[in-house]
């Protein structure tokens, strides 16, 4: 019975999971990448980029590392980190007391770990930028640091050699946060992207294709199936937890009844002590009519 509980929830959870199915390999792509640009800080010199050597099955992607000390994001940022340009105030968390950002340019794997939502395609490759402590540099997958711009001096992503927009196509800055959600936002000046967060950008337009329905009529059913597949699940879940509901009220109402039948036993038990007290010795048949009441409860069980 309990499996039957503790099934509906848990195929609710995998559902869930459902639209962040690539977080987890970009995730070890973030972890693998670390590890790599932390092997090119030997002895690294603050606030200077050092280009770090991917393994061969991901070639075509660039990693780099730069080492700062804590609070200098805040106080001087980082004029130019590549493509990227962080202002003065930005604050990471938790403290550290010095703190590499790393940096990823994922080339031609961007679509692999960044797929993006149908119909739409890259003009750029994915960048990361992304922070960890620097205290110790033979750290391996280490959590990232909280970072942090205001709304009113954002990080800004210039990106080079964007291909050429469609005709009659606008193109979006998109924005892959590490719990693997995917935001769009306007792009500045052609090429340029802010955020108040660090994670993965890049550029790319949706495909304004009129003559190919095709692909429209895919993601609809695609959508019905998830809806019909979640309101399964939801249903379920809620029968599930209905029959929860009753068998916690059913307990709750045995619980009260056997309860009352103790106090009803101890006031006979009580009774029955006073009787006795009262008749020295001599046995009361109205104690034993009163204790055949528990025998009738059990018929209900
Ligand atoms: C690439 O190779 C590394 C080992 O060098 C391995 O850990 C990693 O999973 C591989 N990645 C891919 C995408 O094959
Ligand atoms: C990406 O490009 C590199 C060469 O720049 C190539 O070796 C690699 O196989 C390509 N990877 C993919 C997934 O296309
Ligand atoms: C640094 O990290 C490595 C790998 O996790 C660990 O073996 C080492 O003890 C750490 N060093 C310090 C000083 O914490
Ligand atoms: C990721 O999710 C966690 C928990 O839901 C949340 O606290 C955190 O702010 C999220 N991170 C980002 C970058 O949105
Ligand atoms: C638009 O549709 C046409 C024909 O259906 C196709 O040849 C073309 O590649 C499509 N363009 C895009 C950007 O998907």
């Amino acid at each position: 019975m309990a499996m039957h509980l503790f099934l509906p929830i848990f195929s609710l959870s995998l559902l869930l999971s459902l639209p962040f199915e690539n977080a987890t390999s970009s995730k070890d792509l973030n972890t693998l990448l670390q590890d790599c640009a932390f092997k090119a800080l030997s002895s690294p010199k603050t606030g200077l980029p050092y280009d770090a050597k991917v393994p061969n099955n991901l070639t075509g992607v660039k990693v780099s590392a730069m080492r700062l000390i804590s609070g200098s994001l805040r106080t001087r940022g980082v004029q130019n980190y590549n493509e990227f340009h962080i202002p003065i105030g930005v604050i990471e968390k938790p403290y550290v007391k010095r703190l590499v950002l790393v940096y990823q340019n994922l080339g031609n794997f961007s679509e692999k770990y960044y797929p993006l939502p149908n119909g739409f395609s890259y003009l750029t490759p994915v960048l990361g930028l992304l922070s960890y402590s620097g205290v110790n540099l033979s750290a391996t997958k280490l959590p990232e640091l909280d970072l942090r711009a205001s709304v009113d001096k954002p990080i800004s992503i210039k990106f080079s050699n964007v291909k050429s927009v469609p005709h009659g196509s606008l193109s979006k800055c998109v924005y892959f946060d590490l719990n693997g959600s995917v935001h769009f936002d306007i792009v500045f000046h052609g090429n340029v992207c802010k955020t108040v967060k660090q994670g993965h950008f890049s550029i790319v337009v949706k495909s304004n294709n009129a003559s190919s329905p095709v692909p429209i009529v895919h993601a609809g059913t695609k959508k019905t199936t998830m809806n019909l597949k979640a309101w399964i699940i939801i249903g379920f879940s809620s029968v599930g937890g209905c029959i929860l509901l009753m068998l916690v009220c059913l307990l709750v109402v045995k619980v009260l009844r056997r309860m009352k039948l103790k106090q009803m036993e101890l006031e006979s038990e009580n009774n029955e002590a006073l009787v006795i007290k009262h008749y020295a010795g001599t046995k009361s048949p109205v104690a034993g009519a009163i204790r055949t009441l528990p025998t009738m409860d059990m018929q209900f069980v």
